[in-house]
C-alpha cells in the first residue's frame, strides 16, 4: 500500500515558531512516532513524506533514526493541506492504484489501523477511520452564539485519518475543487461534493490530532502508557 503523509504544517496553533512534528514528545520528535507506525505495518510498502524544504534535513534525521525499511520519498508541500495532498498525489508512482492519507500530527496510530484501512480500501472507492462522536453537538449562530439545533448524534462521527482512496479519482476530485475553488480540511470532502461514496471504517479513540499543547501532554501519557505494556 503507499501511504502519504501531509506533514508540511506550521506550529501556529502549537504557539511554536517550527513545524509542531518536530516538537518533542518522549523525547523525540512527533513525527518519528507516525513513522513507526508505518515501519511497523504489514502493508505498507511506500511512504510519501510531505513537508516543508526547511524541514527535509530534520525528516532525514527521524528517517535515519528508525532505520526506516520501507522506500520514503520526500516531497515539497503547499500552503494549505488541500494542496500539500495534491502535490502528494502527483508524486505518486504511476502504478499505484489505492492511497491511504494519515496526518503526520495523527502520532499515536497504530500498525494494525493501517493495515485495517489498507485491507477495507481494496473494496471501496474512499473510506475514512472515524469514531462516534461522544459530546452533545449544537449549531451556533455565529453573530448571536445562540443555539440554532442540536444534531442527532446516532448520526454523528468524528472523522479521522487514514482516508483512503481510489488515486484516479481523488485526483479528478482535487482537480474539480480547484476548479470550482472548494476549500477543506479534509480529502474526503473533495470525494462526497463529486458524489463519490465514502466508506466509515471503525478508527481508534487514542489517535488524536496532536493541535494544542494540551494534545501534546495527552499523547505524552497514552505513549508512556503503551511503553509500560
Ligand atoms: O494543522 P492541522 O494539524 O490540522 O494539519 C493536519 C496535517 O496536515 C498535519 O499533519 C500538517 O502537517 C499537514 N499540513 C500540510 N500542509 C499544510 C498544512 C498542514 O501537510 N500546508
Amino acid at each position: 500500500m503507499y501511504l502519504l503523509i501531509p506533514a508540511a504544517g506550521s506550529g501556529r496553533r502549537m504557539g511554536s515558531s517550527r513545524n509542531k512534528l518536530l516538537l518533542p514528545l518522549l523525547d523525540r520528535p512527533l513525527l518519528f512516532w507516525t513513522l513507526s507506525a508505518a515501519k511497523a505495518s504489514e502493508s505498507i510498502r511506500w511512504v510519501g513524506l510531505i513537508g516543508q524544504p526547511e524541514d527535509f534535513q530534520d525528516f532525514k534525521e527521524i528517517v535515519v533514526a528508525l532505520s526506516m525499511t520501507k522506500f520514503v520519498h520526500f516531497i515539497p508541500g503547499g500552503s494549505t493541506r488541500q494542496e500539500s495532498v495534491y502535490k502528494g498525489l502527483q508524486a505518486l508512482p504511476a502504478v499505484a492504484e489505492r492511497v491511504l492519507i494519515h496526518d503526520g500530527a495523527r502520532c499515536l496510530i497504530t500498525p494494525a489501523l493501517f493495515d485495517h484501512c489498507a485491507r477495507e480500501i481494496s473494496q471501496c472507492p474512499g473510506l475514512i477511520a472515524a469514531v462516534p462522536v461522544k459530546d452533545t453537538i449544537k449549531v451556533v449562530e455565529s453573530a448571536t452564539h445562540l443555539v440554532s439545533g442540536t444534531l442527532d448524534r446516532g448520526q454523528l462521527w468524528a472523522a479521522q485519518t487514514p482516508k483512503g482512496f481510489e488515486v484516479e479519482r481523488l485526483t479528478q476530485c482535487h482537480i474539480e475543487g480547484n476548479r470550482q475553488g472548494w476549500e477543506v480540511t479534509d480529502d474526503a470532502a473533495l470525494f462526497e461534493q463529486c458524489g463519490y461514496p465514502v466508506k466509515i471504517v471503525s478508527g481508534e479513540e487514542t489517535n488524536l490530532k496532536v493541535t494544542t499543547p494540551v494534545d501534546l501532554a495527552i499523547a505524552e501519557f497514552i505513549l508512556r502508557q503503551r511503553n509500560r505494556r
